[in-house]
């Protein structure tokens, strides 16, 4: 079986920073080590982490029940108010929101304390789309179908201010800020998606298209294993979403001579070498 690893499959720079943080904070930290919600979208890291004594804080109001330790705040990053709470509350917290999801912070405090809408293209449900909403000084809107897009209506017609998620789809934004450009406001349109995915998303979007199967390896929860997955899907009917080497079968190589695997930012390289190794030997 011949096949194809993608050169930018697995762990981005924001994720690995993020998640050393939490390992060493674990060889110097005598205080119990929280992580506000799970540091990545991977069961095996948080699950190793946890054997090692880090907490995950679920949601933002179990903060109150935390007396002592350390809250770690993950690359996702979170709103002004959450910073605002733990200081309150008097926590110490270690902050690796990636620096790519600063950035954004900065853009949408500045442009809605200027007066500017705030239209964010992304999903309102994903922690860091909630966090970036956190920073507007007005309320924002959240963009992710095209049905969105063109409903959409500027607050008194005041000049637009539009970012995106790091992980969204370049495609999609592109259409969607499209549609919203149609609208003649004054836009002033950001492409914050970090390099890291647009280098993935288009990695993946090529071997896929020159394989007989793809396998796409991410945590169930992962959105940008999943945008991952839909690029794939298009270029090759025959790509499979997996979390790692246990959900092979060989019904997935039927007739396949070429394998292409690419992974979520939040993969660690370990389980993108077993599915790779188990592929070649068993299929
Ligand atoms: Fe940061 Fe981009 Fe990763 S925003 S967390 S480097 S996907």
């Amino acid at each position: 079986m011949n096949v194809k690893v993608a050169e930018h499959a697995g762990f981005c720079f924001g994720v690995r920073r993020a998640v050393d943080k939490v390992y060493e904070l674990i060889e110097s930290q005598e205080k119990p080590i929280y992580t506000l919600g799970p540091i990545i979208h991977n069961e095996s890291v948080v699950g190793d982490l946890e054997a090692k004594g880090v907490k995950v804080i679920e949601n933002i109001e179990q903060l109150h029940s935390v007396r002592d330790g350390v809250v770690v705040i993950r690359s996702h990053g979170v709103g002004r108010a959450v910073y605002e709470l733990m200081e309150s509350l008097g926590l110490s917290y270690v902050d690796v929101t990636c620096p790519n999801v600063l950035k954004i912070h900065k853009i949408v405090e500045r442009e809605s304390k200027a007066g500017k809408n705030i239209v964010i293209i992304g999903n309102a449900k994903h922690p860091e789309v909630e966090g970036i909403c956190g920073w507007s000084v007005s309320k924002p809107v959240v963009i992710e179908t095209v049905e969105e897009a063109e409903e959409y209506q500027a607050m008194n017609g005041n000049p637009v201010c539009i970012v995106s998620q790091t992980t969204f789809n370049y495609n999609k934004f592109k259409d969607l800020v499209e549609i919203l450009e149609k609208k003649r406001y004054d836009n002033n349109v950001l492409n914050t998606i970090c390099n890291a995915t647009d280098d993935r998303q288009r990695e993946t979007k090529q071997i896929a298209k020159e394989v007989d199967t793809m396998l796409v390896i991410g945590g169930k929860h992962s959105s940008n294993t999943q945008k991952l997955y839909e690029i794939s899907i298009c270029e090759c009917g025959n790509t499979y979403y997996i979390q790692s080497p246990v959900d092979l079968d060989s019904e997935m190589f039927q007739s396949s001579s070429c394998v292409g695997i690419t992974a979520g930012a939040s993969t660690p390289n370990k389980i993108i070498e077993e599915v790779q190794k188990h592929v070649r030997i068993k299929f």
